[in-house]
């Protein structure tokens, strides 16, 4: 089964292929927000990916035109509530609650 390690707290997680990253992060409490729920409508849930980017399902055109409003958009970014886990991979959260 994939891991999945989040960042910047360093923690990593056994996923099931085919979870989200969202849904690997609410069942192992790990705080990767989501103020839409997961449906691809807002940007909280914004990650980077680390490591393991051929790991994830490919962007869908949704969530390309969801993307282009995050803040600090990179080559890396992904919506954490899009992205199904495929094999390890590494994120790091960019919304983290001080
Ligand atoms: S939780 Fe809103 S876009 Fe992912």
């Amino acid at each position: 089964m994939p891991n999945v390690t989040f960042l910047p707290m360093n923690q990593t997680v056994v996923a099931d292929v085919g979870d989200t990253i969202l849904e690997v992060a609410i069942s192992n409490d790990i705080p990767l927000q989501h103020a839409c729920g997961g449906y691809c409508a807002c940007t909280t849930c914004h990650i980077h990916v680390k490591a393991g980017m051929e790991n994830l399902s490919s962007m869908e055109e949704e969530e390309e035109e969801r993307i282009e409003a995050v803040d600090r958009l990179t080559t890396v970014s992904r919506l954490g509530c899009q992205s199904k886990i495929q094999g390890d991979v590494t994120v790091e959260i960019m919304n983290v609650d001080d």
